[in-house]
């Protein structure tokens, strides 16, 4: 899964869709401001930065900025965007399964945005969590969105594809075909019986083999390592407090905030 996920992200038309984002997703938005007072004295780590697209919002806020990115290709387009911050600014390949190279406690605030953390299998997310642990000091911040597993279980119904716009059904339908054809061991039993699942969903094409979630069961997979648990809505960036509206939410990903313990 790994290895087509990284080939996916070194891929030339992907890194110059990630080179152009410019703005931040409203949760981040909401995070940013709650940490603003802080940031001058944090040391940041950006995991799975991409083109950047965070990078221009936080790094000159914060009082050192890493980026890092298992794509050599993503960290070349990192590097030309910011060419002119580069003394302050860091970039690196590394990978967030083992980041050997930082040393144990080294971090005051740890992003893994936009669903960068959904690209390997459980085993590796769990490591990957354990890293971030390792390498944060003790109530470092950390922030990162997921796939939400409950939106994706309707996405397999053919009744949800159905809208007063013929052409818009007919388009719908056609994903939907498509959708059953990537991932035909995936039944709606197993959907509904599953904590989490990996789906080759329509992002780029059908490339990407996704890690989907359910918001409830991610936040009992943080609490073992994590204190003070929140998630929030990507589109709206408000929290979602109620265990309830948590395990209703439309949201495709959620972002979660919490501190190493
Ligand atoms: C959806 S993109 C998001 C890029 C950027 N954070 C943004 O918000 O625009 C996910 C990124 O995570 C990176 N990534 C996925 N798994 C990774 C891993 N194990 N270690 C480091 N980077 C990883 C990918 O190469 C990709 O650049």
């Amino acid at each position: 899964m790994t290895n087509q996920n990284q080939t996916t992200y070194s891929a030339a038309n992907i890194v110059n869709y990630y080179e152009q984002l410019q703005l931040l997703q409203p949760a981040e938005k909401i995070i940013l401001e709650r940490l603003r007072p802080q940031l001058s004295t944090m040391d940041m780590l950006d995991i799975g930065v991409g083109g950047g697209r965070t990078t221009q919002h936080f790094a000159p806020l914060v009082k050192s900025y890493v980026g890092i990115d298992y794509s050599a290709a993503m960290i070349e387009a990192c590097k030309r965007r910011f060419e002119q911050s580069q003394t302050r600014f860091n970039f690196s390949v590394g990978d967030a399964r083992n980041m050997a190279e930082f040393a144990d406690n080294s971090f005051d605030f740890i992003l893994f945005s936009f669903n960068g953390i959904d690209y390997v299998d459980h085993g590796d997310r769990l490591k990957i969590f354990q890293e971030i642990k390792r390498i944060g000091r003790p109530n470092c911040y950390v922030l990162f969105s997921s796939h939400n597993l409950q939106v994706m279980e309707k996405g397999f119904q053919w009744r949800t594809k159905i809208s007063f716009n013929p052409l818009n059904t007919y388009t719908n339908l056609v994903m939907l075909a498509l959708l059953k054809l990537c991932n035909l061991s995936i039944t709606q039993k197993k959907l509904a019986s599953s904590k989490y699942l990996i789906i080759r969903d329509e992002s780029h094409n059908f490339r990407l083999k996704t890690y989907y979630i359910r918001v409830q069961d991610q936040v009992l997979q943080l609490e073992k390592s994590f204190n003070n648990v929140e998630v929030y809505s990507w589109q709206s960036g408000l929290e979602i407090k109620d265990n309830h509206d948590r395990a209703l939410t439309a949201d495709e990903w959620l972002y979660y905030f919490c501190e190493i313990r």
